[in-house]
């Protein structure tokens, strides 16, 4: 073989480095990372030497060793993949030093201003480099195969924090007055997508012997209380996958701008803070990114094309650990929640229907483009399907093989399916799994999860029209989960009289749950209903959520005053999205008609 990921100048037949280190010194005002990444081989290594990189600017390369000059060449910059570097290495190479700049577009960080912080006073950085950004942060294999040990150190100003995905090993004054140096290590190979460093204002709070939540002095005690249940959660993941191999499981709150719910970095999870809805009613996102501890970064998908095994086996698993703590009833809602997030995805990729392959072929589309609910929700619905083929028991036995043989390795969906023929001969033609991999859309076999309770309120919803409306004494039994499936099923456009019912009798628009608050503004906006645009401008300013921000942007796309809001808050925004964010969002300003629909 030679090159083995769409996305990556990686080549299995060149040498591997199988341990980072990495010296950054972290530069608020100029946006950068200045640094030095020695990549080093557990052979001694020889020849050329291929890596990633993004917006870096690259001083110079030597051996690490001697000192002595390494020449390189980097390449022109390729659309998706950044630029190559080329090393030269000469005999007996141990390691090999990288001294480079980051450039304040690297679409790995995001660098944000005190005003975007609780705190006001001071500024923030994190990174965010799945799929394939951790490019824009250091030079590397950045191909999910090719699996990294990494220690840092990092540079901060004095008063700010570093964490990073990895062990803390000590802070102490940096080598320039004002400054602090945070130390950190991670024993395990890591794939590189799984690098992560975040910097700011930061405070912690001990939740368990293993675990500890971290965030800015305004927002941590609130973020104590939300997570105080996760130990509960890692205890179940064990159950279901064997013992938690990472140490320690703590968590970064971020600020508002974070493009994601949550990002599953080894020993340090990153959270949007709008799961803080002071009801922990917004967990499941961290038994997600705790049941990635087994399903990600112990076994890996290879490249973006296996991405299901990611995110497919964690959906999977975050509904198990659900419905151990909450029941059955909890975990059918959360199915009925992920299947209209499928639906959704299924339409939007109505004329791609590539995308909706499991098994997806990426030669020439950025992962980011890729990204929709299909290898969760389908991914997910697949899993299930091999387990009720099998019955649980057996499949809980399957799973902990299956860990075992793969830990700490990166797997393509062929090897999954290797193993998986290897330990039940026939099972995968038996639920018809090719159809499943490598089909367009959802198989006839697909699971159904349904129960009387959610049929009751899908139903509801659905003779809004015949002017079916809730009693107060049955909104108040609902969980939020059950608030949300109902609102889900409502008429996308309604009458400003039908807004007014629904925010007055359900308390809409104060509502701290951000899932139910925006799929709320949706409503209001595809209403037309002025009465929340204000409302609506405050999140679309504050939140850089992607899966929020897409609904919202797109549901104001359907007339001329809500188009014109659209327009005024991403101008004001749009400085203060993420790349990705920003991104997303001039997409569907793009598709905004000139006409009212
Ligand atoms: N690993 C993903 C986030 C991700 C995927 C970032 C691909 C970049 C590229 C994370 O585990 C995730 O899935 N987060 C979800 C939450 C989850 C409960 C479905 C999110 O951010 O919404
Ligand atoms: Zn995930």
């Amino acid at each position: 073989m030679a090159r083995t990921d769409p996305h990556s100048h990686f080549d299995d037949l060149q040498p591997r480095a199988t341990r980072w280190h990495l010296r950054l010194l972290v530069d608020f005002p100029g946006r950068t990372l200045g640094g030095e990444a020695t990549l080093i081989f557990p052979r001694p290594a020889a020849g050329v030497l291929d890596l990633d990189t993004r917006d870096l600017a690259i001083h110079r390369a030597w051996i690490s060793a001697t000192g002595a000059a390494v020449p390189f060449e980097l390449g022109p910059e390729e659309p998706i993949l950044g630029r190559r570097l080329r090393l030269h290495l000469p005999a007996d190479t141990h390691g090999v030093t990288i001294a480079y700049e980051t450039a304040p577009s690297a679409p790995g960080l995001q660098w944000l201003e005190p005003a975007q912080t609780e705190g006001g006073r001071h500024p923030f950085l994190f990174s965010q480099c799945q799929a394939i950004h951790a490019r824009s942060l250091a030079p590397c294999q950045d191909s999910a195969v090719a699996r990294v040990a990494y220690d840092a150190e990092v540079t901060v100003p004095e008063g700010l924090a570093a964490v990073m995905s990895a062990g803390p090993m000590g802070d102490e004054p940096g080598p320039m007055p004002g400054t602090r140096v945070f130390r950190f290590r991670m024993p395990q190979p890591i794939p590189s997508y799984l690098l992560a460093l975040a910097v700011g204002e930061l405070e912690s709070r001990d939740l368990s012997p293993r675990s500890r939540v971290w965030a800015e002095p305004a927002t941590v005690d609130r973020a104590a209380w939300e997570f105080a249940g996760v130990e509960e959660m890692i205890l179940k993941a064990e159950g279901l996958f064997g013992p938690y191999d990472w140490e320690r499981y703590d968590m970064l709150v971020l600020p508002p701008a974070f493009p994601y719910g949550g990002m599953e970095n080894p020993r340090m999870t990153f959270l949007t803070p709008t799961l803080l809805a002071g009801d922990r009613s917004l967990v499941d996102v961290v038994a997600h990114e705790l049941a990635h501890s087994w399903t990600g970064n112990l076994v890996t998908n290879a490249t973006a094309e296996h991405f299901w095994l990611n995110e497919g086996f964690t959906v999977w698993a975050e509904r198990r650990i659900l419905r151990a703590i909450h029941g059955d009833e909890a975990c059918a809602v959360a199915w009925a929640i992920g299947q209209n997030a499928l639906d959704e995805s299924l339409e939007r990729f109505r004329d791609e229907p590539q995308l909706t392959l499991l098994r997806t072929h990426l030669d020439g589309v950025d992962p980011d483009d890729a990204f929709s609910s299909i290898p969760y929700e389908k991914g997910a619905r697949l899993v299930a399907v091999l387990e009720q083929a099998v019955g649980e028991p057996a499949f809980q036995d399957f799973l902990r093989a299956y860990m075992q043989r793969f830990r700490f390795t990166s797997i393509t969906t062929e090897q999954f399916c290797a193993f998986t023929e290897e330990r039940f001969p026939g099972l995968l033609r038996r639920v018809d799994a090719d159809r499943w991999l490598n089909g367009p859309g959802m198989p006839a076999n697909a699971p159904v999860f349904r129960s009387g309770q959610l049929d009751r309120i899908t139903a509801l919803a659905r003779a809004w029209d015949q002017g079916a409306r809730p009693g107060a004494d049955q909104v108040e039994a609902w969980s939020p989960s059950e608030l949300l499936v109902y609102l889900q099923n409502l008429p996308r456009a309604m009458a400003a009289g039908d807004c007014a019912w629904l925010d007055r009798e359900l308390g809409l628009t104060a509502r701290g749950n951000y899932e139910l608050l925006v799929e709320w503004l949706c409503i209001a906006a595809a209403s037309d209903y002025a009465p929340v645009f204000g409302r609506i401008r405050e999140v679309l300013l504050r939140v850089g959520r992607m899966k929020y921000l897409r609904p919202l942007y797109a549901a104001l796309g359907r007339h001329a005053a809500t188009r014109e809001l659209a327009r005024e808050v991403f101008a004001q925004a749009a400085a203060g999205y993420h790349p990705l964010s920003r991104r997303i969002v001039q997409a569907e300003l793009g598709k905004y008609p000139d006409q009212d629909v």
